[in-house]
């Protein structure tokens, strides 16, 4: 474990925290990867227009591609022009371009020495004294050598290092997974990605919950009558079809993403949004998580996926998953959180609703409209960029009579602040990561536990239903949602 393990940690709320980091070598690992062109090149270029990366900094890219650093440059603009949003004018481009490099991984023999020989003529180019940032943006199963490898070549040191989910495939190897990471960096020095902790609409749930009274007094087993998170994509798995043939949609998005946004969603309030504190509560929302029970569990698969190049012909992968989970804590109890993600559905979105219950006495007739399981108060964030909050509820409807009907309020982001501060994910991420700031990270407990909530359901998965590309996924999803829940409960 390294002895020079960077210990300042940057409050997240204080001016410092939006300043310029100190100079850095930014070491990218999967640097021709997809990743890399979709999210992390735009992300860094857009970080230096926006004055957010260091004065002095280089980037290494790194994989195992055969380029020079000519190419690399050429391979970035090309993934900058496609995926960006900078508008590559002026000096801008060139700017960047001046700062990336590039060492084939796999080489020369011994590639560990090959990178770290250009991290070290890079670090002179920015002065001596870098901070060294490693972004691994690779398959899991790559990562244990290269964090052996940059242990071996003292890359370990004055260093941080940012993993990429999923963190292992189950609780033996996240736990083995975590071990090699602690044998060469310190905890405090490794940021684990969750880029959906990123989002400012992810964020903006704390806000909502925790800057105001209006919400805070309702969020509990006694007005919430049930939660769903749904992330439906209309992508399929495109060229990921290795990756995705051993990760599938429960690895790929509900362990991570799905688990971590109802984390902030059932959290006690922190007593303070530094990252120890809010940690500690999202663990503890973890701990009190039931076991997945698989006869809660639907798993789909598309038609047509088995006939991707790279999928086996019979594979077994899930494509979709729904399921319900449980908050076993005084807060939480009795309360369904139904959690929903999938490619090739209907639609892409990325939506919580907060189902409140019905008000104690029924004073408005079922003619007057009200409806409340077709109706149900709730409050829906469209976790989007931009993002969105509604509030859904029941309103008079003008006239003579008692009548009601649905009715919303929305506050969406787009109309309501300045968009020009906004960073995308990744970068909010990637800038944290270089001010070591882990509040917006996850942890190797939380984590771990998080897997251990996984166990029954990976021993025993149901059966994977086929289901059409463009529906809303297999029939007996329908299963776990609020309104089979309503159903049961009138029986
Ligand atoms: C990634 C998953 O982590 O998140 C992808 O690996 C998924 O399969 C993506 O499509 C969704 O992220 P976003 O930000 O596009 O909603």
């Amino acid at each position: 474990m390294s002895e020079n393990a960077p210990t300042a940690v940057a409050d997240p709320l204080s001016p410092e925290a939006v300043k310029r980091p100190p100079p850095h070598v930014i070491v990218l690992f999967g640097a021709t990867g997809d990743l890399a062109k979709r999210k992390l090149l735009p992300g860094l270029i857009h970080l230096l227009n926006a004055d957010l990366l260091p004065e002095e900094v280089r980037i290494v890219g790194t994989s195992t591609s055969v380029l020079d650093d000519e190419e690399f440059r050429s391979l970035a603009c090309a993934a900058i022009t496609e995926f960006g949003k900078e508008d590559l004018v002026g000096d801008s481009w060139e700017r960047f371009s001046e700062l990336l490099s590039f060492a084939t991984s796999g080489e020369e023999g011994d590639s560990g020495a090959v990178l770290a020989g250009r991290v070290r003529e890079a670090e002179e180019e920015v002065g001596g004294e870098a901070q060294l940032l490693h972004f691994l943006s690779v398959p899991p199963a790559a990562a244990p050598s290269i964090v052996r490898e940059l242990g071996a070549n003292g890359l370990h040191e004055n260093a941080r290092i940012i993993m990429e989910k999923p963190f292992g495939t189950d609780l033996e190897s996240a736990r083995a997974l975590n071990e090699e990471i602690h044998s060469v960096f310190a905890e405090n020095q490794v940021f684990r990605i969750d880029h959906f902790l990123g989002k400012e609409a992810v964020q903006n749930i704390l806000a909502l919950r925790f800057a105001n009274g209006l919400f805070e007094p309702i969020w509990n087993r006694e007005h919430v009558s049930s939660v769903q998170i749904d992330v439906p994509e209309t992508l399929d798995v495109g060229t990921r079809a290795g990756f995705y043939e051993k990760t599938g949609a429960f690895r790929d998005m509900v362990v991570t993403h799905l688990f971590q946004v109802l984390g902030y969603l059932a959290m006690e309030p922190p007593t303070s949004l530094r990252a120890k504190t809010l940690g500690d509560e999202k663990v503890k929302v973890f701990e009190a998580l039931r076991p997945l029970d698989p006869e809660y569990v639907v798993r789909g698969q598309y038609e047509g996926y088995r006939e991707i190049d790279g999928v086996a012909g019979d594979s077994d992968t899930e494509t979709f998953v729904a399921l319900r989970a449980n908050v076993d804590n005084w807060r939480w109890q009795g309360v369904p959180f139904f959690l929903r993600t999938g490619k090739c559905l209907a639609e892409g979105k990325r939506v919580v609703t907060i189902m409140l219950r019905e008000p104690a006495l029924r004073m408005f007739p079922q003619s007057a409209g009200v409806h409340h399981h077709e109706h149900p108060n709730a409050l829906v964030f469209d976790l989007g960029d931009p993002g969105s909050i509604t509030a859904e509820f029941m309103a008079k409807q003008p006239g003579a009579t008692m009548a009601l009907g649905p009715a919303r309020m929305t506050f969406s982001y787009d109309t309501s602040f300045e968009a020009a501060n906004q960073l995308e994910a990744y970068e909010r991420l990637i800038h944290d990561a270089m001010t070591g700031d882990h509040t917006l990270f996850t942890r190797a407990d939380g984590i771990e536990r998080l897997w251990e909530v996984a166990e029954p359901l990976l021993d025993a998965p149901p059966p994977v239903e086929p289901y059409a590309g463009g529906s809303w996924g297999p029939e007996s999803a329908a299963e776990l949602t609020p309104w089979n829940l309503a159903e049961e409960e009138e029986e």
